[in-house]
């Protein structure tokens, strides 16, 4: 049975496939068109997923996306009744009648700019968060200008609702977008709440057996945060937060206010608070107030998005959010800050208290789910889950006593969770109709998982026991992270011929005057080394060598490229596409920001550790293989890895274990014999654009860029 699983119509549209409980493919589309973060349909990622599973797309059983428009449908009513109520007030006050109507009647079928008024009905329907990004709501548009009778605006409500609690046409998007007919498609379309859908990411691909859940976002299905508890084959939801409060609008609307503007900027703001003070922390706590029973509210005097509404823009493009902070900020802390302008202490210091109020609501929330569920695992989901910073505390502030944030824990991710989340709702049903029939064998009629095993539930390991100890990799079992694209030797040394390297190298020389590192004739790099290619730009090793050369490079200060088998799924590079330098280096973190990365230089970089060596380093040993976990350093460790050791003596850890990428594990091993040291910096295969995902973006960003060595498959390009 294969299942199909899609985040689309806004960012970091993404699909994922599994196949009898097998997860075969996840991937996000930024990586195969190029545009971070894009939103829109997930076409050459579902074409991806198709080819690795050898299937097309007639033989899929169920096709699920991570959004469910009648989800919370009465509550959105509710909201947006209110709205037009106290809006329509504002005006009829004001005087502004004739006004209102020309504004309603120019703004009909402008989806992307829109302008609340009382001609129109802003739903909040779906939501966004990406790149550490916790976001807000996309709107759809309802048109209730009266007909006149009296029963106009009812009665169109009443039909634009019955539209939005419509499953949107994926089935016809889905045909479209692969070029076949609909009548093709035998599958059963499903559609996914959106928290329901992250809870299931963290869950059913978790080594826990039984977990409690929290989902931290933006907005999805009306909803902000979501919390519950996994048992077997089913989550059962213990509460949430409903839309306007949200967790994930305060930290964009804060992103904005300190200028930075693009979506996916909130991980700046992280890097940027522990350079400051959190002077501002009452202010905070009257932004975000704590109430009983892990619930919070907004003080809403500060933002626009309910009372004004947001423009948005969920295209095929980036996302563009509109400012959600209303003047309010600004008569509390002063005017915004302009993008590319000098950085403060104010900066800093609200990025302190903005990141200190976030943990403290966090931990709110997380000690009333352990207080409702009595237990010490947890599966953590959302956008807002890409805080690593505040992830690295949840084990010291509240009583969890085991971590699981799944690698792609934004919207991504909800795509495979919608797989995960069908295929046990299916398993769950079968379950009850065999015990409902006493035993009797089951008729057939409802759909059931090929290969089902004894395990309570199914997940990409399901029936190995060993999966439910959190061990040094809680993917040992499974392919995540690394389920993208890979390519064999064969077809890397077929791009580098067709690239020619040597001519572009040259030319690139010519063309880059300031450039300090000398381009050397590459065919001087072949040795004694046999290359199968007829243009001899590049060294092929033997598997063993690729390792101990990239580990050389290192040590020696290289800037090395390093493009190995599948593509990791989420944001972070986990060594598979990754580019490697010397920690020990502290000027590396400069060298590499002037050379590649162009970042704010108050961000840090990143270590990946030897997961046997995590206690010798930092002050935490939990596992974290998916570089979402923020530890102290030990202080007397600090000085020996200075270029991954940010201002507070923190660091964003990738613990690595053999038995999860043996080859990454090679390479720091091998820089660790060298060196002593069992740490390399990681930081993600790209120049300000999506990670990199074939070999054809590898070479072009080795070109591109003033990297000195490219270890791609058992190939290297070298420059000197
Ligand atoms: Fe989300």
């Amino acid at each position: 049975m294969y299942i199909l699983g899609i985040n689309a119509y806004h960012g970091d549209a993404a699909a994922a496939i599994v196949r009898d409980g097998e997860l075969i493919a996840a991937v996000e589309e930024e990586r195969f068109n190029r545009i971070k973060h894009c939103a829109g349909f997930p076409t050459q990622s579902i074409q991806y997923c198709l080819r690795a599973a050898g299937i097309g797309i007639e033989e899929v059983d169920h096709v699920g996306i991570s959004r469910d428009p009648s989800a919370h449908l009465h509550k959105k009513v509710l909201m947006a009744v209110r709205r037009l109520s106290v809006e329509g007030r504002r005006q009829l006050a004001e005087g502004s009648r004739q006004e209102a109507v020309g504004r309603r009647q120019s703004a009909v079928g402008s989806q992307d700019r829109l302008r609340d008024s009382p001609g129109h009905l802003a739903l909040h329907v779906a939501t966004e968060d990406a790149g550490g990004a916790p976001a807000v709501p996309v709107r759809e548009v309802v048109d209730i200008r009266s007909n006149g009778n009296g029963h106009g605006f009812a009665r169109q409500l009443a039909d634009r609702l019955r539209n939005a609690a419509k499953v949107r046409d994926l089935k016809a998007d889905l045909a479209k977008a692969l070029g076949v007919s609909t009548s093709r498609l035998r599958a059963r379309f499903h559609n996914i709440e959106h928290h329901r859908a992250h809870l299931a990411s963290s869950f059913f691909v978790s080594p826990f057996e039984r977990a409690a859940l929290l989902s931290l976002d933006g907005f999805g299905d009306f909803i902000s945060t979501m919390w519950g508890e996994g048992v077997g084959n089913s989550i059962k939801v213990l509460g949430q937060v409903e839309y306007p409060h949200s967790l994930g609008i305060v930290y964009t609307a804060t992103t904005q206010f300190l200028g930075f503007p693009h979506y996916g900027d909130e991980g700046k703001v992280m890097g940027l608070a522990p350079y400051g003070r959190p002077r501002f922390i009452g202010q905070f706590r009257d932004i975000i107030r704590t109430e009983k029973k892990g619930q919070f509210r907004l003080n809403l005097d500060y933002f626009r998005h309910a009372a004004e509404g947001v423009d948005m823009t969920w295209n095929d493009g980036s996302p563009k959010i509109g400012r959600i902070f209303s003047d309010e900020y600004v008569r509390k802390f002063g005017a915004a800050r302009e993008p590319n302008t000098q950085l403060t202490d104010r900066e800093s210091d609200l990025a302190a208290s903005l990141q200190l109020r976030l943990e403290e609501v966090a931990f709110h929330i997380l000690t009333n789910l352990h207080d409702e569920t009595g237990l010490n695992d947890l599966g953590l989901s959302g956008g807002v889950a890409y805080n690593s910073v505040m992830n690295g505390k949840i084990l010291l502030h509240t009583p969890f006593q085991r971590l699981f944030i799944q690698p792609a824990a934004g919207d991504s991710g909800t795509a495979l969770g919608v797989c995960y989340q069908i295929l046990n709702e299916l398993r769950a049903k079968s379950k009850g109709r065999r015990a409902k029939g006493e035993g009797q064998r089951a008729k057939g009629k409802g759909v059931r998982a090929k290969g089902e095993g004894s395990a309570a539930r199914l997940g990409p390991a399901a029936n190995d026991a060993s999966r439910f100890a959190l061990g040094p990799s809680p993917f040992a079992l499974t392919p995540l992270p690394f389920t993208g694209p890979e390519f064999t030797d064969e077809e890397i040394l077929e791009e580098l011929q067709i690239s020619d390297l040597k001519s572009q190298i040259s030319d690139r020389k010519s063309q880059i005057s300031d450039r300090t590192s000398q381009i050397s004739d590459l065919k001087s790099q072949i040795s004694d080394r046999t290359s199968r290619s007829s243009d001899a730009a590049f060294v092929k090793y033997s598997d063993s060598e690729i390792t101990t050369r990239a580990a050389r490079d290192v040590a020696d200060g290289l800037v090395v490229g390093w493009f190995q088998g599948r593509m990791e799924f989420g944001p972070r590079a986990l060594g598979n596409r990754s580019i490697v330098v010397d920690p020990r280096r502290a000027e590396m973190k400069d060298i590499l920001n002037q050379r590649i990365k162009k970042r704010e230089p108050f961000r840090p970089f990143a270590p990946s550790i030897l997961a046997e060596y995590v206690g010798d380093y930092f002050e935490q040993t939990h596992p974290a293989p998916t570089m979402l976990m923020v530890y102290q350093i030990k202080p007397e460790r600090r000085g020996e890895i200075p270029a991954v050791t940010h201002v507070d003596g923190s660091g964003r850890l990738q613990t690595v274990s053999r038995d999860e990428n043996a080859r990454f594990y090679q390479l720091i091993e091998e820089f660790y014999k060298l060196t002593g040291v069992p740490v390399v910096l990681n930081t993600s295969f790209n120049e300000n654009e999506p990670i990199v995902c074939t070999p054809r973006d590898a070479i072009d960003c080795f070109l591109k860029t003033r990297m000195d060595v490219l270890y791609i498959g058992n190939h290297s390009v070298r420059r000197k």
